[in-house]
């Protein structure tokens, strides 16, 4: 299991510190959230923030986009470094011309679906995808529980992906602590987003091991 703590809840006034900590703490990627107040009701930063803090960690930067209009901005997450960039089926951008902008920059897609969003909303895009980021709380805000139905679509998704000889990865974001881990382990997810769970516990690499031991 990766584990790829949130930095939405970390100290902003200390980003890059925080982004070196659960680096040294043993994150094996960099979640990072980045919402417009359109897509959902939040607010946090864009490109040029990452941008400045790419070179504080080698650890992939996996950033999460929670806006209306990804395609406008797939050349500036490029640009400032990110690795993977996921976004919503569910956004107005047309989805093959984002995935397709993605692509060109030689970044790693990924299509993220919200809670009501079935799992067949990725299905036509499967063998383009690095990996497909399954909601398991309603986007927007860290420290929500976690939606054990949602791990019916992980199931799918997972056969779907062998079925077709893929190697696609699923991710699960939201709600993801000590006793909800095991359950998407055993559901097949293979990188796990942790926010209140890393940045809220007193130790982060205690943390980390804990989660990680958990899966089994
Ligand atoms: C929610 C974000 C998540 C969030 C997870 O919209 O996409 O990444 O930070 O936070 P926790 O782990 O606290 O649920
Ligand atoms: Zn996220």
């Amino acid at each position: 299991m990766l584990i790829a703590p949130s930095l939405l809840s970390c100290d902003f006034s200390r980003f890059r510190d925080e982004i070196i900590r659960v680096d040294e703490a043993g994150a094996d990627i960099m979640h990072l959230d980045v919402m417009d107040g359109h897509f959902v009701p939040n607010l946090t930063f864009g490109a040029p923030v990452i941008k400045k803090l790419r070179d504080a960690t080698e650890k992939p930067f996996d950033a999460h986009l929670m806006i209306s209009e990804p395609h406008r901005y797939i050349n500036d997450f490029a640009d400032a470094g990110a690795d993977i960039i996921s976004f919503h089926t569910e956004c107005k951008s047309d989805i093959d011309a984002t995935l397709r902008l993605i692509e060109a920059r030689g970044v790693k897609p990924a299509l993220a679906i919200k809670p009501n969003t079935p799992a067949d909303a990725v299905l036509p895009y499967l063998e383009r995808l690095y990996m497909v980021l399954v909601m398991t709380v309603e986007p927007g805000f860290g420290g929500q529980s976690f939606m054990p139905d949602m791990m019916e679509k992980v199931i799918c998704l997972k056969k779907e992906i062998r079925s077709r000889g893929l190697d696609t990865l699923i991710e699960v974001d939201g709600g993801i602590a000590k006793n909800t881990i095991a359950t998407a382990a055993a559901a097949g997810v293979d990188i796990c987003v942790a926010g209140t769970a890393v940045f809220g516990a007193p130790d982060a690499k205690a943390a980390i091991d804990e989660l990680r031991a958990l899966c089994g």
